[in-house]
Protein backbone atom coordinates (compact mmCIF):
# COMPACT_ATOMS: atom_id res chain seq x y z
CA UNK A 1 0.00 0.00 0.00
CA UNK A 2 0.80 3.75 -0.41
CA UNK A 3 2.11 5.33 2.61
CA UNK A 4 4.08 8.58 3.75
CA UNK A 5 6.65 7.44 5.87
CA UNK A 6 9.51 9.11 7.79
CA UNK A 7 13.49 7.14 7.66
CA UNK A 8 14.69 9.19 9.92
CA UNK A 9 13.36 12.46 12.97
CA UNK A 10 13.84 15.77 11.09
CA UNK A 11 12.30 18.14 8.94
CA UNK A 12 9.11 18.31 6.38
CA UNK A 13 12.05 16.43 3.83
CA UNK A 14 12.15 13.46 5.66
CA UNK A 15 8.31 12.45 4.56
CA UNK A 16 8.34 10.39 1.61
CA UNK A 17 4.93 8.44 0.16
CA UNK A 18 6.82 4.66 -0.40
CA UNK A 19 4.67 1.12 -0.90
CA UNK A 20 4.45 -0.38 2.96
CA UNK A 21 3.11 -3.75 3.66
CA UNK A 22 -0.57 -3.57 4.62
CA UNK A 23 -1.04 -4.18 8.22
CA UNK A 24 -1.97 -7.12 10.25
CA UNK A 25 -5.02 -7.06 11.93
CA UNK A 26 -5.11 -8.53 15.45
CA UNK A 27 -8.77 -10.00 16.86
CA UNK A 28 -10.17 -7.06 18.35
CA UNK A 29 -9.20 -4.73 15.33
CA UNK A 30 -10.55 -3.50 12.00
CA UNK A 31 -8.35 -2.75 9.04
CA UNK A 32 -10.25 0.65 7.15
CA UNK A 33 -9.47 1.69 3.69
CA UNK A 34 -8.52 5.30 4.60
CA UNK A 35 -10.03 7.59 2.45
CA UNK A 36 -8.70 11.13 4.16
CA UNK A 37 -6.22 11.63 6.99
CA UNK A 38 -5.61 15.06 8.48
CA UNK A 39 -3.01 16.90 9.95
CA UNK A 40 -2.54 17.65 13.60
CA UNK A 41 1.13 19.47 15.66
CA UNK A 42 1.41 16.14 17.24
CA UNK A 43 2.54 15.03 13.75
CA UNK A 44 5.40 17.57 13.11
CA UNK A 45 6.52 17.32 17.01
CA UNK A 46 6.80 13.47 16.22
CA UNK A 47 8.44 13.86 13.24
CA UNK A 48 11.21 15.81 14.49
CA UNK A 49 10.92 12.90 17.14
CA UNK A 50 9.55 14.61 20.20
CA UNK A 51 7.94 11.08 21.17
CA UNK A 52 10.97 9.15 21.04
CA UNK A 53 11.09 8.35 24.44
CA UNK A 54 7.09 7.47 24.47
CA UNK A 55 7.36 5.45 21.41
CA UNK A 56 10.42 3.22 20.45
CA UNK A 57 9.58 3.44 16.95
CA UNK A 58 11.79 1.39 14.16
CA UNK A 59 11.80 3.39 10.92
CA UNK A 60 10.14 3.67 8.55
CA UNK A 61 7.13 5.15 10.75
CA UNK A 62 4.04 6.31 9.16
CA UNK A 63 2.81 9.35 10.76
CA UNK A 64 -0.80 10.73 11.17
CA UNK A 65 -3.80 9.91 13.48
CA UNK A 66 -6.75 11.09 12.27
CA UNK A 67 -8.64 8.04 10.11
CA UNK A 68 -11.59 8.58 7.72
CA UNK A 69 -12.72 5.65 5.89
CA UNK A 70 -14.17 2.39 4.96
CA UNK A 71 -13.90 -0.91 7.34
CA UNK A 72 -12.31 -3.60 4.78
CA UNK A 73 -12.08 -6.19 6.93
CA UNK A 74 -12.92 -7.07 11.01
CA UNK A 75 -11.08 -9.05 13.83
CA UNK A 76 -12.73 -12.16 15.16
CA UNK A 77 -14.02 -10.40 18.39
CA UNK A 78 -15.24 -7.32 16.28
CA UNK A 79 -19.04 -7.20 16.64
CA UNK A 80 -19.61 -3.98 16.18
CA UNK A 81 -18.54 -2.87 12.98
CA UNK A 82 -18.84 -4.59 9.11
CA UNK A 83 -17.07 -4.37 6.30
CA UNK A 84 -18.19 -1.72 4.43
CA UNK A 85 -19.12 0.76 7.06
CA UNK A 86 -18.15 4.42 7.08
CA UNK A 87 -15.86 4.95 10.03
CA UNK A 88 -13.73 7.79 11.41
CA UNK A 89 -11.27 7.20 14.51
CA UNK A 90 -8.43 8.49 16.29
CA UNK A 91 -6.43 5.69 16.24
CA UNK A 92 -3.36 4.07 19.24
CA UNK A 93 -0.37 5.52 18.81
CA UNK A 94 0.99 2.21 18.29
CA UNK A 95 4.52 1.23 19.47
CA UNK A 96 5.86 0.11 16.41
CA UNK A 97 5.23 3.28 14.41
CA UNK A 98 3.57 1.20 11.63
CA UNK A 99 0.23 2.05 11.96
CA UNK A 100 -0.22 5.70 11.24
CA UNK A 101 -2.76 7.06 9.15
CA UNK A 102 -0.82 8.50 6.13
CA UNK A 103 -1.73 5.49 4.65
CA UNK A 104 -4.07 3.55 1.99
CA UNK A 105 -4.78 1.32 5.26
CA UNK A 106 -4.55 1.24 9.15
CA UNK A 107 -5.50 -1.34 12.16
CA UNK A 108 -7.88 0.49 13.87
CA UNK A 109 -8.70 -1.23 17.54
CA UNK A 110 -12.95 -1.11 17.27
CA UNK A 111 -13.44 0.78 20.21
CA UNK A 112 -11.47 3.80 19.04
CA UNK A 113 -14.06 3.76 15.83
CA UNK A 114 -17.79 5.45 15.13
CA UNK A 115 -19.71 5.33 11.95
CA UNK A 116 -18.78 8.36 10.03
CA UNK A 117 -22.29 10.47 9.84
CA UNK A 118 -23.95 10.16 6.06
CA UNK A 119 -24.22 14.16 5.93
CA UNK A 120 -20.79 15.30 5.61
CA UNK A 121 -17.53 13.64 3.13
CA UNK A 122 -14.69 11.64 3.83
CA UNK A 123 -12.77 15.01 3.82
CA UNK A 124 -14.71 16.28 6.41
CA UNK A 125 -15.01 13.26 8.77
CA UNK A 126 -10.96 13.39 8.53
CA UNK A 127 -10.94 16.88 9.94
CA UNK A 128 -13.02 15.94 13.42
CA UNK A 129 -11.46 12.96 15.61
CA UNK A 130 -7.77 14.29 17.60
CA UNK A 131 -9.21 17.91 17.36
CA UNK A 132 -12.53 17.69 18.09
CA UNK A 133 -12.54 14.63 21.06
CA UNK A 134 -9.89 17.09 22.44
CA UNK A 135 -12.41 19.82 22.46
CA UNK A 136 -15.47 17.38 23.94
CA UNK A 137 -13.17 15.81 27.14
CA UNK A 138 -11.09 18.74 27.75
CA UNK A 139 -14.97 20.81 28.04
CA UNK A 140 -15.79 17.86 30.44
CA UNK A 141 -12.86 18.26 32.36
CA UNK A 142 -13.62 21.56 33.28
CA UNK A 143 -17.00 20.34 33.78
CA UNK A 144 -18.41 23.56 31.66
CA UNK A 145 -21.82 24.26 32.55
CA UNK A 146 -23.99 26.89 31.51
CA UNK A 147 -23.67 30.29 32.30
CA UNK A 148 -20.36 30.35 33.19
CA UNK A 149 -16.96 32.12 31.45
CA UNK A 150 -14.47 30.86 29.05
CA UNK A 151 -11.26 31.41 27.39
CA UNK A 152 -10.57 29.53 24.83
CA UNK A 153 -7.02 29.79 23.59
CA UNK A 154 -6.37 29.71 19.36
CA UNK A 155 -10.27 30.01 18.29
CA UNK A 156 -9.73 29.37 14.86
CA UNK A 157 -7.48 25.85 14.99
CA UNK A 158 -8.08 22.74 14.95
CA UNK A 159 -9.17 21.97 18.58
CA UNK A 160 -10.43 25.72 19.04
CA UNK A 161 -13.45 25.39 15.69
CA UNK A 162 -14.85 22.70 17.86
CA UNK A 163 -13.95 23.58 21.35
CA UNK A 164 -16.20 26.82 20.61
CA UNK A 165 -19.10 25.25 18.73
CA UNK A 166 -19.16 22.44 22.25
CA UNK A 167 -18.82 25.30 24.77
CA UNK A 168 -21.57 27.47 22.99
CA UNK A 169 -23.55 23.85 22.88
CA UNK A 170 -23.12 23.69 27.14
CA UNK A 171 -24.42 27.36 27.47
CA UNK A 172 -21.56 28.82 28.16
CA UNK A 173 -20.41 33.18 27.45
CA UNK A 174 -17.49 32.20 25.09
CA UNK A 175 -14.05 34.60 24.68
CA UNK A 176 -11.44 33.25 22.46
CA UNK A 177 -8.33 34.59 20.88
CA UNK A 178 -7.12 35.07 17.58
CA UNK A 179 -5.62 37.33 14.97
CA UNK A 180 -7.96 39.86 13.40
CA UNK A 181 -8.35 38.24 10.08
CA UNK A 182 -10.15 35.39 12.13
CA UNK A 183 -12.48 37.49 14.21
CA UNK A 184 -15.46 37.39 12.06
CA UNK A 185 -14.47 33.72 11.46
CA UNK A 186 -14.41 32.30 14.91
CA UNK A 187 -17.88 35.02 15.80
CA UNK A 188 -19.58 32.75 13.37
CA UNK A 189 -18.46 29.65 15.26
CA UNK A 190 -20.61 31.21 18.03
CA UNK A 191 -17.49 33.28 19.97
CA UNK A 192 -19.22 35.57 21.96
CA UNK A 193 -15.72 37.80 21.95
CA UNK A 194 -12.47 37.53 20.29
CA UNK A 195 -9.38 38.90 21.73
CA UNK A 196 -6.60 39.75 19.10
CA UNK A 197 -3.60 38.48 21.02
CA UNK A 198 -1.24 40.33 18.58
CA UNK A 199 -2.37 43.68 20.64
CA UNK A 200 -3.67 42.22 23.89
CA UNK A 201 -2.22 40.20 26.90
CA UNK A 202 -5.54 38.51 28.11
CA UNK A 203 -4.44 39.37 31.66
CA UNK A 204 -4.99 43.03 30.48
CA UNK A 205 -8.55 42.69 29.37
CA UNK A 206 -9.70 39.75 30.51
CA UNK A 207 -10.94 38.54 34.68
CA UNK A 208 -13.14 36.44 36.45
CA UNK A 209 -13.44 33.72 34.53
CA UNK A 210 -14.54 30.71 35.45
CA UNK A 211 -12.38 28.57 33.38
CA UNK A 212 -9.78 28.46 30.61
CA UNK A 213 -8.73 25.80 28.00
CA UNK A 214 -5.49 26.41 26.96
CA UNK A 215 -3.97 25.46 23.90
CA UNK A 216 -1.31 27.69 23.40
CA UNK A 217 1.06 27.44 26.87
CA UNK A 218 0.18 30.96 28.23
CA UNK A 219 -0.63 29.39 31.53
CA UNK A 220 0.52 31.69 33.72
CA UNK A 221 -1.84 34.54 32.06
CA UNK A 222 -4.79 32.30 32.08
CA UNK A 223 -4.28 31.53 35.63
CA UNK A 224 -4.31 34.83 36.61
CA UNK A 225 -7.71 35.57 34.49
CA UNK A 226 -9.49 33.06 36.49
CA UNK A 227 -11.72 33.50 39.15
CA UNK A 228 -11.33 31.91 42.79
CA UNK A 229 -12.35 28.34 42.71
CA UNK A 230 -11.90 28.36 38.63
CA UNK A 231 -10.43 25.68 36.71
CA UNK A 232 -7.54 25.69 34.05
CA UNK A 233 -6.62 22.97 31.65
CA UNK A 234 -3.82 22.90 29.16
CA UNK A 235 -3.18 20.73 26.51
CA UNK A 236 -0.02 22.31 25.45
CA UNK A 237 2.12 22.67 28.13
CA UNK A 238 3.61 20.92 31.15
CA UNK A 239 2.88 22.24 33.96
CA UNK A 240 5.50 23.64 36.61
CA UNK A 241 4.63 22.34 40.49
CA UNK A 242 4.32 26.14 40.92
CA UNK A 243 1.39 26.37 38.34
CA UNK A 244 -0.13 22.66 39.44
CA UNK A 245 0.17 24.19 43.57
CA UNK A 246 -1.77 27.67 42.71
CA UNK A 247 -4.11 28.30 45.68
CA UNK A 248 -8.09 28.68 45.36
CA UNK A 249 -8.09 27.63 41.36
CA UNK A 250 -7.20 24.21 39.94
CA UNK A 251 -4.68 23.85 37.06
CA UNK A 252 -4.15 21.06 35.50
CA UNK A 253 -2.57 19.22 31.81
CA UNK A 254 -5.33 17.45 30.04
CA UNK A 255 -4.51 14.32 27.49
CA UNK A 256 -6.60 13.33 24.74
CA UNK A 257 -8.19 9.91 25.81
CA UNK A 258 -9.44 8.12 21.75
CA UNK A 259 -12.30 6.17 22.31
CA UNK A 260 -15.36 5.56 19.86
CA UNK A 261 -18.09 6.66 22.50
CA UNK A 262 -16.99 9.97 22.68
CA UNK A 263 -16.50 10.18 18.56
CA UNK A 264 -19.95 8.84 18.38
CA UNK A 265 -21.72 12.07 20.42
CA UNK A 266 -19.83 14.10 17.93
CA UNK A 267 -20.90 12.21 15.27
CA UNK A 268 -24.59 12.90 16.32
CA UNK A 269 -23.92 16.53 16.36
CA UNK A 270 -22.53 16.55 13.46
CA UNK A 271 -25.50 14.49 11.72
CA UNK A 272 -28.02 16.99 13.28
CA UNK A 273 -25.89 19.63 12.10
CA UNK A 274 -24.99 21.15 15.34
CA UNK A 275 -21.08 20.85 14.88
CA UNK A 276 -19.93 22.55 11.76
CA UNK A 277 -16.23 21.16 10.41
CA UNK A 278 -13.89 23.80 8.97
CA UNK A 279 -11.19 22.23 6.27
CA UNK A 280 -8.32 24.98 6.09
CA UNK A 281 -6.95 23.05 2.87
CA UNK A 282 -6.68 19.77 1.53
CA UNK A 283 -3.88 18.20 0.07
CA UNK A 284 -2.97 14.52 -1.86
CA UNK A 285 -1.20 11.53 -0.46
CA UNK A 286 2.19 12.62 -2.36
CA UNK A 287 5.34 13.20 -0.84
CA UNK A 288 5.14 17.16 -2.63
CA UNK A 289 1.23 16.89 -0.75
CA UNK A 290 2.09 15.80 2.60
CA UNK A 291 4.96 17.91 2.51
CA UNK A 292 3.54 20.97 1.96
CA UNK A 293 0.45 19.62 4.31
CA UNK A 294 3.28 19.85 7.22
CA UNK A 295 4.15 23.21 5.98
CA UNK A 296 0.78 24.89 6.11
CA UNK A 297 0.39 23.28 9.88
CA UNK A 298 3.69 24.65 11.01
CA UNK A 299 2.59 27.88 10.10
CA UNK A 300 0.61 27.58 13.40
CA UNK A 301 -2.45 30.02 11.56
CA UNK A 302 -4.03 27.21 9.43
CA UNK A 303 -8.24 28.27 10.11
CA UNK A 304 -9.30 24.70 10.91
CA UNK A 305 -7.89 21.99 9.86
CA UNK A 306 -5.54 20.56 7.14
CA UNK A 307 -6.80 17.55 5.52
CA UNK A 308 -4.71 14.90 3.19
CA UNK A 309 -7.29 12.92 0.52
CA UNK A 310 -5.62 9.54 -0.05
CA UNK A 311 -8.83 8.29 -2.19
CA UNK A 312 -11.22 10.10 -3.93
N1 LIG B 1 -2.85 17.19 25.07
C1 LIG B 1 -3.56 16.71 24.05
O1 LIG B 1 -4.14 15.62 24.16
C2 LIG B 1 -3.66 17.50 22.78
C3 LIG B 1 -4.62 17.18 21.83
C4 LIG B 1 -4.75 18.01 20.70
C5 LIG B 1 -3.89 19.09 20.53
N2 LIG B 1 -2.93 19.33 21.46
C6 LIG B 1 -2.03 20.50 21.32
O2 LIG B 1 -2.83 21.67 21.35
C7 LIG B 1 -2.23 22.68 20.56
C8 LIG B 1 -3.27 23.25 19.60
O3 LIG B 1 -3.63 22.24 18.65
P1 LIG B 1 -4.47 22.64 17.36
O4 LIG B 1 -4.68 21.41 16.57
O5 LIG B 1 -5.64 23.46 17.75
O6 LIG B 1 -3.40 23.58 16.62
P2 LIG B 1 -3.51 24.37 15.26
O7 LIG B 1 -4.73 23.98 14.53
O8 LIG B 1 -2.21 24.26 14.56
O9 LIG B 1 -3.67 25.89 15.75
C9 LIG B 1 -3.59 26.89 14.78
C10 LIG B 1 -4.25 28.14 15.33
O10 LIG B 1 -3.49 28.67 16.42
C11 LIG B 1 -3.73 30.06 16.47
N3 LIG B 1 -2.61 30.66 17.18
C12 LIG B 1 -1.29 30.57 16.88
N4 LIG B 1 -0.57 31.20 17.85
C13 LIG B 1 -1.46 31.69 18.75
C14 LIG B 1 -1.34 32.43 19.98
N5 LIG B 1 -0.15 32.81 20.46
N6 LIG B 1 -2.46 32.75 20.66
C15 LIG B 1 -3.67 32.40 20.19
N7 LIG B 1 -3.85 31.69 19.03
C16 LIG B 1 -2.76 31.35 18.34
C17 LIG B 1 -3.86 30.49 15.04
O11 LIG B 1 -4.83 31.50 15.00
P3 LIG B 1 -4.65 32.87 14.17
O12 LIG B 1 -4.29 32.45 12.75
O13 LIG B 1 -5.98 33.50 14.33
O14 LIG B 1 -3.52 33.61 14.82
C18 LIG B 1 -4.34 29.23 14.29
O15 LIG B 1 -5.68 29.31 13.89
C19 LIG B 1 -1.01 22.04 19.90
O16 LIG B 1 0.12 22.35 20.67
C20 LIG B 1 -1.30 20.56 19.99
O17 LIG B 1 -0.14 19.75 19.99
C21 LIG B 1 -2.79 18.56 22.57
Amino acid sequence: MKAAVINHYGGREQLEVIDMPIPKIKSDEVLVENMATSINPIDYKAREGLLKRMFPWQFPVILGWDIAGIVASTGDDVTSFKVGDPVFARPDIDTKGVNGSYAEYTAVKADKLALKPNNISFVEAAAVPLAGLTALQMLRKLQLSSNQKILIQAGAGGVGIYAIQLAKMIGAYVVTTASQNNHEFVKSLGADSVIDYHKNNIQDVLSDFDTVLDTVGDVDNGIAILKSGGHLVTISNALTDQQKNTSDKTVTEGWLNPNGQDLAILASYIAKGELQIVVDSLYPLTTEGIQSAHERSETHHARGKVVVQIKE
